[in-house]
């Protein structure tokens, strides 16, 4: 699996500086989650894993070396999960190894073999308008991982969902990133969601956007969302963010 860095990076675009010294790293096999204010540049540091956007200034790395492109070792999960609705379930999830000259028995085979994984089994010939949010989600989740890549980059995969899915699908997350080791990077808005996940959770400023707290949340899998340990990261998150309280 790989480790990912940002080194000192600094990114604007044009005028407006969107990342200040971001020094973040992500060991081999770990679960980092980010949170922060909309538009404080989470989604720009996750692309520059995903070599869909360049620093300004400073270092992006895999395994130490310069993050120079796109690579399928690194694939992104989108909220928006942009499936071709007029390909099945199966074509979709294929596409991927279509496009990497996989000969059709063996792609059938990885096909369902992940499908299976998500719980999708049965729903090869269905399309995008025929599932649920959530299934879309577990659709867009089995095309990234039938190339098997060694990281995800998971940019608020569950913001579309209703809170009941949305608690499910983070369960699936965990049986997955445990079963297979994967590196994985997560956004999210949702505080829980980042506590529950995450083995180290970056918070960051408004933009320009930098990483104001380093959290490491080390409690035991599968985690009691009442219980001290969690409500009390919750709340120091809360803190640094500034949302913790309001006045009357
Ligand atoms: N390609 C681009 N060209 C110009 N400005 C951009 C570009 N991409 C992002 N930005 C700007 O960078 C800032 C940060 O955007 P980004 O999408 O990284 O924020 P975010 O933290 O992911 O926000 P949200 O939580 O709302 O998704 C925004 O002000 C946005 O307008
Ligand atoms: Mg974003």
């Amino acid at each position: 699996m790989q480790s990912l860095e940002l080194k000192q990076v600094n990114k604007s675009f044009g005028s407006l500086q969107v990342l200040s010294d971001i020094n973040l790293k992500v060991e081999k096999g770990e679960f980092a989650v980010i949170v922060g204010h909309s538009g404080c540049g989470k989604s720009t540091a996750l692309r520059m894993f995903a070599g869909l956007e360049t620093a300004t200034t400073g270092e992006v790395l895999a395994d130490g070396k310069p993050i120079a492109g796109p690579d399928p070792q690194r694939v992104m999960i989108f909220q928006e999960h942009a499936l071709y609705p007029w390909r099945t379930v199966e074509a979709n999830v294929g596409f991927g190894l279509e496009l990497a000259g996989v000969d059709k028995k063996e792609k059938r085979a990885r096909v369902n073999a992940v499908l299976d994984k998500v719980g999708l089994d049965g729903f090869q010939r269905y399309y995008p308008h025929q599932l649920s949010g959530g299934m879309r989600q577990r659709v867009a989740i089995a095309r990234a991982l039938v190339v098997d890549p060694e990281v995800l980059l998971l940019d608020e995969p569950y913001g579309a969902l209703d809170a009941i899915t949305r608690l499910q699908m983070q369960n699936e997350l965990i049986k997955l990133w445990r079963g297979t080791g994967k590196t994985m990077v997560l956004i999210t808005h949702d505080i829980d969601e980042a506590v529950y996940l995450a083995d180290s959770i970056y918070v960051m400023s408004p933009r320009p956007g930098r990483i104001i707290q380093k959290l490491t949340a080390d409690m035991p899998r599968p985690r009691a969302r009442n219980s001290q340990a969690f409500v009390d990261l919750r709340q120091q998150i809360m803190d640094s963010l500034d949302i913790g309280t309001y006045s009357i």
